[in-house]
């Protein structure tokens, strides 16, 4: 870790100040100076900056004002705030709500700038490296998704596979009948068309399978891509989409029921992170039916309905639910059930999904019975 790499903006309005700042931080740091809390909001908005170094009383925008509207604009920039002992009041007040990470006070000595900005410093390394860890871990979610998808498709793909083998050898056996025996032709002849339509049948579907298979690729190179931007989107057709992927590995195991509203439902949200959310918990709702008996007594429903202001989606299945003891430990990265088909992240990651978008997810859930997976999102 190399501390230039962490730029530290100091916000005063005298100058004075400003330049026993350079002189202190500047050889060790990368030091960016504002003279009032509207210069720093700009210079924020368009250079990275690490950590913000204000302090208190500046007219204008005070140190701790300036932290909470850089705490609403860039979360990640760790705030400190230089005091007299006269303001230190407002500011402790501002640390215990979050505000305010840390604080010096005046008159400070160099070694205790350095020690505090050293530490900030660490402390936005460690945030940087969790958040690369998340984004690694949801990759590997992502690609472990699209292998289940992509080989239920591929399982899809033998029957018509088996079924063109079995024609092609009825056609080739017919066709050396015909070479040998000139008289059969007028028995065989009526069944050549009917043999070449159910030929041509198998290989539509195995085209199907193969379109199928593309989109799960396209989609995982571009989900890998990190296509991560938030923008307006109609999460109805985020679950179709969802439905398109996962239609395959739910009908293997049971019936799928969709029940989607008619009107589109406008979410402020990356479209790759809630496609990953809604797949996850219908991979898992297919996964969890492991009963005997055919997939037609059993159900994977997904509903959404819209309230003003929210949106719920519910994906409910019939399948062999959760113990109430395991169900605080689902959501934990890397708890699985699954032995080494599982990756233990999908529910991890839909819980970190749902809480950055400012929703919440549960689960009720019957052993034996079924489970519902309800996550509750802003929309707009
Ligand atoms: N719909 C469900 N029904 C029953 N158990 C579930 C369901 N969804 C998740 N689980 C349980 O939660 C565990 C963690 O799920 P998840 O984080 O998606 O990881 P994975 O699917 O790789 O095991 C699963 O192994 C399973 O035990
Ligand atoms: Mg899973």
């Amino acid at each position: 870790m190399n501390a230039k790499d962490y730029p530290i903006l100091y916000v005063d309005d005298d100058n004075a100040n400003r330049v026993v700042m350079k002189h202190n931080l500047g050889g060790e740091f990368t030091l960016l100076c504002a003279d009032s809390g509207a210069q720093a909001l700009e210079l924020m908005s368009r250079e990275p900056v690490s950590i913000l170094l204000a302090d208190q009383r500046m007219p204008g925008m005070s140190g701790v004002d300036l932290a909470e509207r850089t705490l609403r604009l860039h979360p990640e920039i760790v705030r400190v705030i230089i005091t007299a002992y006269s303001d230190l009041e407002a500011t402790i007040d501002a640390i215990n709500r979050g505000r305010v990470s840390r604080f010096i006070k005046k008159p400070w000595t160099r070694e205790e700038l350095t020690a505090v900005m050293q530490e900030s410093i660490l402390s936005c390394h460690n945030a940087r490296m969790v958040k690369e860890l998340q984004q690694r871990l949801a990759q590997i979610d992502r690609a472990s998704t699209m292998t289940v998808m992509a080989s239920a498709i591929a399982h899809d793909l033998r029957q018509p596979l088996s079924y063109l083998e079995v024609e092609l050898n009825t056609l080739r056996r017919d066709v050396s009948e015909l070479v040998r025996k000139r008289s059969l032709l007028a028995h065989v002849l009526p069944e050549l068309g009917p043999l070449v339509d159910r030929v041509s049948g198998s290989t539509e579907d195995i085209e199907h399978g193969l379109r199928k298979l593309m989109v799960i690729s396209e989609a995982m190179v571009a989900s890998l891509r990190n296509q991560e931007a938030r923008a307006p989107i109609d999460l109805c057709k985020v679950v179709q989409s969802a439905v398109t992927l996962t239609r395959s590995t739910v009908h293997a195991r049971a019936v799928f029921d969709v029940d989607l509203p008619e009107q589109p439902i406008t979410v402020h949200a990356s479209e790759g992170r809630l496609l990953q959310l809604i797949v996850n918990l219908l991979l898992n709702a297919a996964q969890a039916i492991t009963g005997p008996g055919p997939a037609l007594k059993y159900h994977v429903t997904l509903r959404l309905q819209a309230a003003p202001g929210a949106v719920t989606l519910s994906v409910a299945d019939t399948g062999c639910g959760i113990p109430s003891e395991r169900i605080d430990q689902i959501f934990a990265p890397f708890f699985t059930t699954k032995g080494s088909q599982g990756t233990g992240l999908g529910l991890a990651i839909c819980k970190q999904i749902v809480e950055e978008l400012g929703g919440t997810i549960g689960v009720e859930s019957t052993v034996g019975q079924g489970s519902c997976f309800r996550v509750k999102l802003p929309a707009q």
